[in-house]
């Protein structure tokens, strides 16, 4: 069987509220005719609870998601949302975007405790990974297998099932310059070996692995094209109603 596919779109701090709830109405008025695929959208933090009410009703293939949290429930932390104010709204959350690690600082520990407390708040984390530069080491210190690797840590059998990974070069991320198909394909496999390794074969098969960086409705066909590749998270083109449809309906038809 074939791994589920998803679209993930990441408005990251983009949209006014009446562009969010357009755009978001949008997408829950065509969700329904690709229920092959997941399809998860993660506005600002501030447009989540308007977003969340007006989906109330609305297909099962939709969901929502945060771009990021704070892995304690409450306290002195200003500024931060916790996983308790998500829990119930919304059921995804990114975590260890490259946006967080570069700008924001944080690093493979911060995200690991903000995975274990998503699971444990059963939001399903969406743990972003990827190479700095197109000569950046595959292998060795913040490497990708080793972002997997720390960003899973303490993670068990039983709880990997919720996790979804991304692989996001960064080099290829709001740049235009889209990874080839072969290449995410590639990384991705070797993703899953450094899984098999961490479980098991099963698990490394099952796990979720979406590709993200500069997909579009031209390139879309290149990464669904291999099987490797259980979707995308999607950045710029996931504020365009019509380019976001489009990705969602070329996912849907590779099942
Ligand atoms: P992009 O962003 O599609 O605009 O390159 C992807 C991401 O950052 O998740």
């Amino acid at each position: 069987m074939k791994n589920k596919r998803y679209v993930i779109g990441n408005w990251k701090m983009n949209t006014t509220l009446p562009d969010a709830m357009v755009l978001a109405t949008g997408i829950k008025d065509f969700a329904h005719e690709f229920n092959n695929i997941g399809i998860v959208i993660c506005p600002p933090f501030t447009w989540l609870y308007p977003i969340a009410e007006a989906f109330r009703h609305k297909p099962s293939n939709l969901s929502i998601g945060a771009q990021n949290m704070y892995w304690q429930e409450k306290g002195a932390y200003t500024g931060e949302i916790s996983p308790l104010m998500l829990k119930g709204m919304l059921d995804y959350v990114i975590l260890g975007h490259s946006e967080r690690r570069y700008i924001f600082e944080e690093d493979d520990e911060n995200i690991n405790e903000k995975v274990k407390s998503a699971i444990s708040y059963r939001l399903r984390p969406v743990l972003c990974v990827g190479e700095k530069t197109k000569k950046s080491a595959i292998e060795g210190k913040n490497g990708i297998i080793s972002q997997v690797e720390n960003g899973l840590e303490g993670v068990d059998k039983n709880d990997i099932g919720k996790v979804i990974i991304a692989y996001e070069p960064v080099w290829a991320i709001g740049t235009g310059d889209a990874a080839t198909g072969e290449y995410a394909a590639d990384i991705i496999m070797k993703i899953r070996k450094k899984i098999a390794g961490l479980y098991d074969d099963e698990i490394a098969l099952k796990i979720p692995i979406l590709y993200g960086g500069s997909v579009t409705k031209d390139n879309i066909e290149e990464f669904m094209f291999e099987t490797e590749i259980n979707g995308v998270l999607a950045g710029g083109s996931s504020l365009k109603i019509g380019e976001f449809k489009h990705i969602c309906k070329v996912v849907n038809q590779y099942r």
